[in-house]
């Protein structure tokens, strides 16, 4: 299938936790901005450290960087096909910038309630050798590798609500943006992580 996916969603819908599973069924290359504004927090680029201001306060990040980091991004030959955003587009101008330079072929929106947020964000940790995502009630991970998880510095119940806040008002309204275009395919994600990844399968094989 031609063109990209986007998957949609608030703060801890599961994006990243469902995106290798349509990464593994479509072999697009999964782009996900906020994966990518760390990484340049970690290297401490200017750019990352302006951002950084924007993450810790849950936030969203200036369009023009966004855009800049996706045109950057959407010139290796591995985007050539298409690929998986994840947390991208976040606003109505990056929507509006993308299609000048890709073409969406579906919007995958992954629909969790607000209260059923705070539990997944405050409890998610990470692999920092894998970059694979548990939660401490949810998705435990391996005793072995316990010692290692770190958490997010924004993954707080405080930075959270800034984060729904930003989601509400900013990105919002895209899924009706979406929708008006015939792009927009709705999941219930306030299930299980298995049931939620029946239900992006399913999705997936509509689209393919
Ligand atoms: P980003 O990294 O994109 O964060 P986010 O959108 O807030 O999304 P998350 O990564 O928090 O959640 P997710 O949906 O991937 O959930 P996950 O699968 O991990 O962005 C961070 C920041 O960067 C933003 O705040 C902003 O400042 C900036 N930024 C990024 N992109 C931007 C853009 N385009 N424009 C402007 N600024 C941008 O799951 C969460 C937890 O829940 C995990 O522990 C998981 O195990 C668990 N879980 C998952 N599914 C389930 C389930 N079904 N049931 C129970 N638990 C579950």
């Amino acid at each position: 299938m031609a063109g990209s996916i986007v998957l949609f969603g608030p703060p801890g819908a599961g994006k990243g936790t469902q995106a290798g599973k349509i990464v593994e069924i479509t072999s697009k290359p999964q782009v996900s901005t906020g994966d990518m504004l760390r990484a340049a927090v970690k290297l401490g680029s200017p750019m990352g450290l302006a951002a950084k201001e924007y993450m810790d306060a849950g936030l969203l990040v200036p369009d023009e960087v966004i855009i800049g980091l996706i045109q950057e991004r959407l010139q290796e030959d591995d985007a050539d096909q298409g690929v998986l955003f994840d947390g991208f587009p976040r606003t109505i101008p990056q929507a509006e910038s993308l299609e000048k330079i890709a073409t969406v072929s579906s919007v995958i929106s992954i629909e969790v309630p607000d209260d059923a947020i705070v539990d997944r964000i405050v409890g998610r940790r990470m692999d920092p050798e894998t970059g694979e995502i548990y939660h401490v009630q949810f998705k435990p991970a391996p005793p072995e590798i316990e010692g290692r998880l770190i958490q997010r510095p924004d993954d707080n119940e405080e930075t959270v609500r800034s984060r729904l806040e930003a989601y509400h008002n900013q990105t919002a309204p895209l899924a009706d943006w979406y929708s008006d275009r015939g792009l927009l395919i709705r999941i219930d994600g306030n299930a299980s992580i298995k049931q939620v990844g029946v239900s992006v399968e399913r999705a997936i094989s509509r689209i393919l």
